[in-house]
């Protein structure tokens, strides 16, 4: 692979303790190009500096873009490890395929990665909670106006060194039942990693965030009646001691966190239902004091504690506003994977 190095490289960030999400870039990145006549090519790794487009590219005007987002750890044994990454190259596949983007070749991305990785493993910052974050994207690049699929894409690899998603760390979020704006209909791209689900959220989420609220809790477009998932992470509750998550119906990011969760509980012996979970539901667990936790998964987010959600104007506190213990226990048991601290057992980690 094409490797181009830079003159001067960047100066790091001074301290891993003040990282917080998404705003340090490294010094490479990883391209590759696609058009009709070559199909994807020029697969190489070059320095992350601004790039020009024209102001008439498809990607500016119709967002026809899709994204991952993972995570490289170094390891206790000095290893560097990326949480199940095959199953981002999967998910981004499905994404480019409703998206009108054509399916790139798994093996030539990871194996970018995996050198972009070995280049930038000194940025890869070690302090619990924290990782580099690797967000992989494809947007399209042809220069029309007409809203077609475009013939032209570029997909880009960058990579940032991340503390905690949220900037109070693991303190329980507080999240607000949004029974207005919809975030995804069944048929719609919300299963779909694209760029224009997480601009059509905003608005709720800024008006949320200004009442005080860390994210929003989406229902379903149709009925507002069912929990859906919140802006980057998918929502589990435990109620009187079962498990629950809301079922992909079609409308919902399928997480590799909500997977991995999934699986780590059953085979530990929790009780995990995957259904359809009301937002009546949830709020009368809450009141009845039956629901015992409520946290969300995620890349960004790991295992995120929830402490408080509020629906129609009426606030719950969940577990007493603090971590409970499944999500504790799922929080240790995800992140020593990672680490290296508890094994590999299911071959979750790809090793560099
Ligand atoms: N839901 C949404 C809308 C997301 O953006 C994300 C983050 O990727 C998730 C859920 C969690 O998915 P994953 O665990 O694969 O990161
Ligand atoms: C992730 O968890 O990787 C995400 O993509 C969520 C968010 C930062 C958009």
């Amino acid at each position: 692979m094409q490797f181009i190095k830079r003159d001067v490289l960047k100066e790091k960030p001074a301290s891993e303790a003040t990282l917080g999400f998404g705003k340090y870039f490294t010094d490479y990145m990883f391209t590759m190009k696609y058009t009709a006549e070559k199909g994807w090519h020029d697969a190489k790794i070059e320095p992350n500096e601004p790039v020009r487009f024209d102001l008439a590219t498809t990607i500016f005007h119709y967002a026809q873009g899709i994204f991952e987002g993972m995570k490289a750890f170094k390891r206790k044994d000095g290893t560097i490890g990326v949480f199940r990454p095959e199953e981002n190259w999967a998910r981004m596949n499905r994404s480019a395929d409703r998206m009108c983007i054509p399916q790139f070749p798994t093996d030539v991305v990871q194996e970018g990665l995996d050198e972009l990785l070995r280049i930038e493993k000194d940025w890869i910052p070690s302090a619990p909670g924290t990782a580099l974050y690797i967000r992989p994207t494809i947007v399209a690049t042809r220069i029309m106006l007409g809203v077609h699929a475009s013939t032209e894409y570029l997909f880009f690899i960058i990579l940032s060194p991340v503390g905690s998603y949220y900037a109070h760390g693991l303190e329980p979020t507080k999240l607000l039942v949004e029974d207005y704006y919809t975030r995804a209909t069944i048929g719609g791209t919300g299963e779909a990693k694209c760029l224009g689900n997480y601009a059509a959220s905003m608005k709720a989420g800024e008006e949320a965030e200004k009442k005080g609220f860390d994210q929003v809790l989406w229902l379903d477009a149709q009925e507002k009646k069912y929990v859906e998932e919140v802006g980057s992470m998918n929502m589990f509750f435990v109620i009187d001691g079962e498990v629950v998550t809301p079922a992909l119906v079609g409308s919902i990011l399928p997480g590799i966190t909500r997977k991995s969760s999934i699986f780590l509980l059953k085979e530990h012996g929790y009780k995990v239902s995957e259904r359809r979970v009301s937002i009546d539901e949830v709020i009368e667990a809450a009141q009845n004091g039956k629901l015992d936790e409520a946290f969300g998964t995620g890349t960004a987010a790991v295992i995120s504690p929830v402490g408080e959600i509020e629906f129609k104007g009426k606030k719950y506190e969940i577990n007493g506003g603090k971590m409970g213990k499944i999500t504790q226990w799922l929080y240790d048991e995800i992140t020593g994977i990672q680490r290296g601290e508890i094994a590999d057992e299911y071959h979750w980690i790809h090793q560099i």
